[in-house]
Parts: structure tokens; sequence; C-alpha cells
């Protein structure tokens, strides 16, 4: 791997985007990830040709979390020492995300959702990455015990005080997200998008959320959207011994594998039907949604990224191809 990085020149001409709602911003219709295989425990030199490869093919959107390594905050501070080495010129191309809300530090300021909580986090954020700001930032995930208007009024304060461009948050339900809208609204910093898992096997967001979201105007971006790897070809055989189900830190459960493993068979059969790999096809299912702007995937390897990118060339699905899904994994 040279030392030296240049993006490819390329990047743009097969990328495809798609507006955040009724935002200006465009994300691309596949971001990456950086939950998993960024940690302290995961070789530098893979994160690094992942990160060049994602940008060269046109993935300008990069989500972080404070808490994402192992251990917690590694994944930040990895991606900008490779922000900072190859990435810096471009700046201006990416869409950086981080968040707070789940367990980061010691003591009651290092959780949930306060003002506190959020504001010292995200500026432990940006020293990690090695940046001025993000593009988004997100509540990453409603905290019960502090008043929905404290932590909605640090993600305005986030965006005004130049931290952050933009506001979203994660794993909302449709009422909290109904309601935290409405404040941001009235802020004056209106929430741009929402974080939320959906996937073929996890279609939760159907029940609700996703009517709130085309009524206020709001982006989704859906993560696990291959169910932590569980829609892949990954555990068609067994549990191989890298993959995130074999692994102590992996929070894909074996049993949770082995549970639905006739499902992804099944659905294995329908995706060699229309010519694409169980990964390409879970992919397109969940873009087939109108309101979802990303499909926001993880990938422990380049050539997982290429050959979920190519999911992009055949997005359609036929009226029985779906229906055959709905019979495998009914909402
Ligand atoms: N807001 C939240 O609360 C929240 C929660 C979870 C995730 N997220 C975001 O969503 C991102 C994606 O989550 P995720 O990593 O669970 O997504 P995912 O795309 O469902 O799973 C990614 C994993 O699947 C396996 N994989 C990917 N492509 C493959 C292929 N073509 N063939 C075989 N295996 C493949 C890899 O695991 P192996 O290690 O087995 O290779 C990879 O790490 C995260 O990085 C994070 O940014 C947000």
């Amino acid at each position: 791997m040279s030392l030296h990085y240049l993006a490819a020149a390329d990047r743009y001409e097969h990328a495809h985007f798609a507006r955040v709602g009724r935002s200006g911003l465009m994300l691309p219709r596949i971001s990456l990830g950086l939950w998993h295989n960024f940690g302290d425990v995961d070789p530098l030199s893979t994160q690094r040709e992942i990160l060049r490869r994602a940008f060269d093919c046109g993935i300008t959107h990069f989500d972080l979390a404070n808490n994402y390594g192992p251990p917690p905050g590694s994944a930040e501070t990895n991606f900008g020492r490779i922000f900072s080495e190859d990435f810096a010129p471009y700046r201006d191309e990416l869409i950086l995300s981080t968040k707070a809300g789940h367990p980061m530090g010691p003591g009651p300021y290092g959780d949930w959702g306060s003002r506190k909580s959020l504001i010292s986090s995200l500026d432990q954020s940006l020293k990690r990455m090695r940046v001025d700001y993000v593009d988004i930032f997100y509540s990453h995930r409603p905290d019960p015990n502090t008043p929905l208007s404290e932590t909605m009024g640090a993600l305005d304060h986030a965006v005004r005080s130049g931290r952050a461009l933009y506001a979203g948050f994660s794993k909302y339900s449709p009422d909290q997200t109904a309601e935290a809208v409405q404040i941001l609204r009235a802020l004056g910093t209106p929430c741009l998008i929402h974080q939320s898992s959906y996937s073929i096997v996890n279609r939760q967001i159907e029940n609700g959320l996703t009517g709130v979201l085309a009524n206020e105007g709001i982006g989704a971006i859906v993560f696990s959207p291959l169910a932590q790897g569980m829609l892949t070809a990954r555990y068609l055989k067994d549990i191989p011994p890298d993959s995130r189900a074999a692994k102590e830190h992996g929070f894909l459960q074996t049993q949770t594998v082995e549970k639905n493993h006739s499902r992804i068979v099944a659905l294995n059969a329908i995706a060699e039907g229309r010519g694409q790999s169980l990964a390409q096809m879970a992919i397109a299912w969940v873009l087939r949604l109108p309101e979802v702007t990303s499909a926001l995937l993880g990938a422990s390897s380049v050539r997982q990224l290429d050959e979920n990118l190519a999911a992009l060339k055949h997005l359609e699905f036929s009226d029985s191809e779906l229906t055959a899904i709905d019979q495998i994994a009914p909402v």
C-alpha cells in the first residue's frame, strides 16, 4: 500500500447519492460505519485499506460514535490518524458523523443524554478524530431520565457553536421522534436524519417510524442491513473463526445465527435467483423504501466492501421476489 494517498480521479463516476429527506444534503446510498473493525484490536493497515477503497468508490460518509472500538474511543482515534494522514485534503468532500449517549466514560457524565454529557463528549470526539467539526452529531439513544428538551438543546448548541453542521438521533421511537423533531424545529435547528436498525430480519421501523420520517421530511440511514453479517454468505455452512459471531466482543450471538439459519438459506436461494449474493440482495432490499437515504454497512475487508457496493447495480425487486421475502421474514 502506497504511503501517500491520492483519491481515485473517477471516484464519483459510478457513485449513487440520494437526498436526505427534504434537506439540501445528499448522502451515498451506501455509507461505511466504524463500529467494528476499526478498534485497537484491528490492524490499522486493513482499516486504512477499507477507508481508502470506500472513498475511491464514492462513499463520502463515514459514521462513528464516541464508544466505538474496542476499547471505546479507539475507532475515533484510529480514524483521526488515518484522516490526518490520508483524507485531510478531502475534508470538504466527506460527511463525518459521531454520536454520544452510550456508556463511554466513568462518572455520571460519561453516558446518556444530558447537555453536559453530549457537549463534552463531542469535544472529545473532535480531538480524537482530529477535525474541527463533524457533519452530523447524533443523540445515540433516547434518555428516559433527561428532559427531551435538554437533549435537543444540546444538539442545537452543537450546531450553533460550529461543532456540527447537522443534528440527528438514533433509536428514537416514532413518538419520541415526532416530539424531538418539533423541539428541534422550534429551536431553529431542524433534525436532518434518523439512524435506526433495519434489515430483512428486523423490520421494526416499518411499524410507524417510516411514516413519521416521511411526514417530517427527515431521512433514514439504516444500520446493520446485513444483520451484522447474518445476511451474507458468512454463515451459510458454519460459524467461521474470524467472523463477528465467533468473536468475544462481536455482539452477534452464535445462538442468533443458529436460530436464523433456515431463513438465511431460504433468502440465499432468492438472491441466487436474482443473480446477486445474499449480501447484495439484503442491501438492495433496505434501499427499496423511499424513506431510506442510505444503507450503513460495516466491512472487515476490502473484498466484502467491493461485494457490497455491487448491490447498487441491481436495486429493483419483482413483486414475486418481495412476496417470497415477506413470507420468510414478515413485518
Ligand atoms: N446507532 C446505533 O446504535 C448503531 C448500532 C449498530 C451499528 N451502527 C452503525 O452501523 C454500522 C454498520 O453496522 P454493522 O457493522 O452491524 O452492519 P452490517 O453491515 O449489518 O454488518 C457488517 C459485518 O458483516 C460482515 N460482512 C459485511 N459484508 C460482508 C460480505 N460481503 N460477506 C460476508 N460478510 C460480510 C462483516 O463481519 P465479519 O466481522 O464477520 O467479517 C461486517 O463487519 C456501524 O459501523 C455503525 O456505524 C449504529
